[in-house]
C-alpha cells in the first residue's frame, strides 16, 4: 500500500514525523536508489527499497501493541553487557521485535508497553502528549501528610521542579505505608527521587497504570496485546474508521501459556487508525464503535488483518 514517505519512516521508528521531513528534504532518503526531496512522494515500504543515510529502512509487516506487566529484576534496554535479564525475554511468541514506551528501572515492576510502531511511541512520549502514569510505592514506615503534600506540589530535582503530582495514601501498614504518585513526566527515576526528595524510602515500586490502561489481569511476568481502541485512545487518535472485529476462531483466541495473550494483537497501525479500512465500510465500523464494541480485540488473519491464523 502507498503511504507518504515521512509516515513510512517514523512508523519505522527512526524518528519522528516532523523530523522525517527533514531527512527528506536534506536528500538523506532514497527510494529505490533515487534520493527523493519531495514531502509528497509515496512509497510501498512492503515493495520500495527505502534507505535514510544509505541505510535500509526495516519496515515490519504488522504492527503490535503490547501490555507487558514487569518484574522486578528485568531491565528495558533491549541488551545488556552485564547479562542482566531483558523484558523482551518476556516476549518469546511476539513474531516482531519490539521496543519499550520509556523505560522502567531495573527494580520497578509493573505496566511497560512495547511496540514496533516507533510513530505511536514517540507520540506517547513526547512532552506535549506526556500521558499521566500512576504508580504505587511501598515506603519504608509511616508517610506524613506534609510529605505527600509536598510531592504533590512538585520537589525541586537535580534536573528542576517536578511538575505538580497527584499523591495519595492508599495503604497503611505496620511497617510500611503504600503511596500512589499520579505524573505527567517522564524523567529518570522520577518517583524514587520524589520520595528521596522528601526522606521517604521506597521499598517496592510498581506502575498500575498509563493513561486509561491499567494492568487488569495481566499477571506478573505475562502480557497482552492491546485492542484497537486502546491504541488509537492512548496516542489520542481518532478511530476514524478502524475495522472493528468481534471475536471469530483466530490465532490469538487460543489458549496460550500465558493467560496475559489471550487477546489478540492489533494487526497495524494502519488498521488501527482506520487508515486501512475498505472503501464504503467507514460508516459501519464508527456504528460498531459507538455501540460499545470499542474494546474488542482487532483479529488478525481476519478480512483486515495481515496474518492468516494458525490452525490450533
Ligand atoms: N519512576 C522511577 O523512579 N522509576 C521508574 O522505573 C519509573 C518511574
Amino acid at each position: 500500500m502507498l503511504e507518504r514517505l515521512q509516515k513510512i519512516i517514523s512508523a519505522a521508528g527512526i524518528t519522528s514525523r516532523r523530523a522525517s521531513e527533514e531527512l527528506i528534504l536534506n536528500g538523506q532518503v532514497t527510494v529505490n536508489g533515487v534520493v527523493v526531496t519531495e514531502l509528497g512522494t509515496k512509497a510501498d515500504p512492503t515493495v520500495d527499497m527505502i534507505s535514510v543515510n544509505g541505510k535500509p529502512l526495516k519496515v515490519s509487516a504488522e504492527r503490535l501493541y503490547i501490555l507487558l506487566n514487569k518484574p522486578a529484576g528485568y531491565i528495558t534496554a533491549l541488551k545488556d553487557g552485564q547479562g542482566r535479564r531483558l523484558v523482551t525475554d518476556l516476549l518469546k511468541d511476539v513474531p516482531e521485535r519490539v521496543y519499550p514506551v520509556g523505560r522502567l528501572d531495573y527494580n520497578t515492576e509493573g505496566l511497560l508497553l512495547l511496540t514496533n510502531d516507533g510513530e505511536w511511541a514517540n507520540r506517547l512520549m513526547h512532552p506535549r502528549h506526556e500521558v499521566e502514569k500512576e504508580y504505587h510505592v511501598r515506603v519504608r514506615g509511616k508517610v506524613l501528610e506534609q510529605q505527600l503534600k509536598r510531592m504533590a506540589d512538585g520537589v525541586e530535582l537535580e534536573d528542576g521542579k517536578t511538575a505538580p503530582a497527584v499523591v495519595r495514601l492508599v495503604k497503611s501498614g505496620e511497617q510500611h505505608d503504600w503511596i500512589s504518585v499520579a505524573i505527567h513526566e517522564g524523567r529518570n527515576r522520577q518517583v524514587r527521587r520524589m520520595c528521596e526528595a522528601v526522606s521517604l524510602s521506597v521499598v517496592r515500586l510498581k506502575r498500575i497504570r498509563y493513561g486509561s490502561l491499567s494492568l487488569g489481569n495481566v499477571r506478573e511476568g505475562q502480557f497482552r496485546y492491546l485492542t484497537e481502541a486502546e491504541v488509537n485512545e492512548l496516542a489520542g487518535w481518532q478511530p476514524k474508521a478502524a475495522p472493528v472485529r468481534t471475536a471469530a476462531k483466530g490465532r490469538g483466541e487460543r489458549s496460550h501459556d500465558r493467560p496475559g495473550q489471550k487477546q489478540t494483537p492489533l494487526g497495524s497501525a494502519r488498521a488501527a487508525r482506520g487508515d486501512a479500512a475498505p472503501a464504503g465500510k467507514k460508516n459501519e465500523s464508527r456504528g460498531r464503535a459507538v455501540q460499545g464494541q470499542e474494546r474488542k480485540p482487532f483479529v488478525p488473519g481476519t478480512e483486515s488483518g495481515r496474518r492468516t491464523p494458525k490452525k490450533p
